[in-house]
């Protein structure tokens, strides 16, 4: 017997488990195992098989995790549009979850790092789609800072892992409380999964690299599909607008090599950079700077576009990097008046833009989207140029120093 803190770390090893709660204590041997309360009752609990495709599992042909999960985000987005889907073709959800949705005045996000980026994607979607007021919070700051809550609200718990630890504390709380609970996880059977009243799947598969990719754009996706399905005026084709941002994918993934040129025109033997953005691409900032933090050990931001003049602008000097992501027509005019505050105090800009916004001068066209889904896009050029920063760095792009895969302690 092996005892493990996620599934995924084992499932080389077995795909049988059993599951381990609060309060309980296992005696290990080579052969078998036993359980028993703190208080000295026997549990007797059946396993559970976990089902992942031993395909899932394998580099194949690629050196890193990393960029195979970055490659497999076209195809899982058509995957999670099909499990989604009904027998008459349209977006669905269970019907439970969806009546417990609409019993709701309110919706807090609960999520740590990039799942809580996704959460303000999240966040825009339901307010925008749903007309359902939500707030988004960081899972470890929750206790000090829990919202003041009224009506009736629902806690949406969005982890890859299914078992962060300072997310499943919150939920813990929750169910105390006694509000109704949804998880959107990759890990069927998970903690998260297994404690909520609901869950949604991302169907991305396993996600093996510790820097998170394709469980990112997959939140997004089912965040869109939650909110959609949500709406009273069906006017937004979903399945229609995600088909066409699968295939815009695609053709970023197959010209990754233009990418790799401006990570290093722009990131090699460099200590920090910046991400800008207003709106969405704001939120797409945040997310992008993780990512190139995380593995490259570059110190990056992700900033509000208009926000960096009220300060952080002190540090821009001769040659610090800012990557600008403009995607919305409202607020593209903005964003280039900051590129330009920025450039005159000598950075080093790079735009990545949507077509139809770009000018000559910008160094990366994205294919148009829709604009409410424009973030599913703009990040892949992103986790590319935190990829090739670090296989350029030649560090291990996989397993970044300090960091685990699941975060099972607060
Ligand atoms: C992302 O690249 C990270 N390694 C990390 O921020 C991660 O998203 C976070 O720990 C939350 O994990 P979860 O989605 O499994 O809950």
């Amino acid at each position: 017997g092996v005892v493990a803190s996620d599934a995924m770390a084992t499932i080389q090893l077995t795909d049988q488990y059993v599951e381990i709660h609060d309060g309980e204590m296992v005696q290990l041997t080579n052969t078998d195992f036993a359980i028993e309360t703190v208080s000295g009752s026997v549990i007797n609990r059946a396993p559970y098989k976990a089902t992942v495709d031993a395909a899932d599992l394998e580099k194949g042909m690629y050196p890193y995790y990393m960029l195979k999960e970055i490659d497999e985000q076209p195809a899982v987005l058509r995957r999670i549009v099909q499990q989604y889907q009904n027998s008459a073709g349209e977006l669905e959800i269970p019907n439970e979850l969806k009546q417990a949705v609409q019993a709701v005045d309110r919706i807090h996000i609960v999520a740590c790092g990039t799942s809580y980026h996704a959460g303000w994607l999240g966040k825009h979607f339901l307010e925008k789609m749903a007309g359902i007021p939500t707030e988004v919070h960081i899972a470890s700051e929750f206790s000090y800072n829990p919202p003041l809550i009224t009506g009736n609200p629902l806690f949406v718990f969005i982890s890859q892992s299914g078992e962060t630890a300072d997310s499943r504390q919150v939920l813990v709380k929750i169910k105390e409380w006694g509000y109704p609970t949804l998880t959107i996880t990759n890990v069927q059977g998970s903690t998260l999964s297994r404690e909520a009243d609901h869950t949604l799947l991302l169907h991305a598969g396993p996600e093996i690299a510790v820097a998170s990719t394709k469980a990112y754009t997959a939140q997004i996706s089912v965040l869109a599909i939650l909110a959609a399905t949500l709406s009273e005026e069906n006017d937004f084709a979903l399945i229609h607008e995600l088909g066409i941002v699968a295939n815009a994918m695609d053709s970023i993934i197959a010209e990754k090599e233009q990418i790799a040129e401006l990570a290093e025109a722009y990131l090699t033997d460099k200590r920090s950079a910046f991400y800008i953005g207003r709106g969405l691409d704001y939120y797409v900032s945040m997310e992008a700077a993780l990512k190139l933090k995380e593995i490259s050990y570059v110190q990056t931001e992700g900033f509000a576009a208009g926000e960096l003049k009220h300060g952080t602008i002190a540090l821009i000097e001769e040659g610090t990097p800012v990557i600008a992501l403009i995607t919305q027509a409202e607020n593209a005019s903005h964003t280039r008046g900051n590129i330009e505050e920025v450039r005159s105090r000598g950075a080093h800009t790079c735009v990545c833009v949507m077509e139809g916004l770009q000018q000559e001068s910008d160094q990366l066209v994205l294919p148009a989207v829709h604009p409410m889904l424009t973030p599913l896009l703009a990040v892949v050029p992103t986790q590319l140029l935190a990829y090739y920063a670090t296989l350029q760095r030649g560090f291990d792009v996989d397993k970044p120093r300090n960091l685990a895969k699941s975060v099972t302690v607060e």
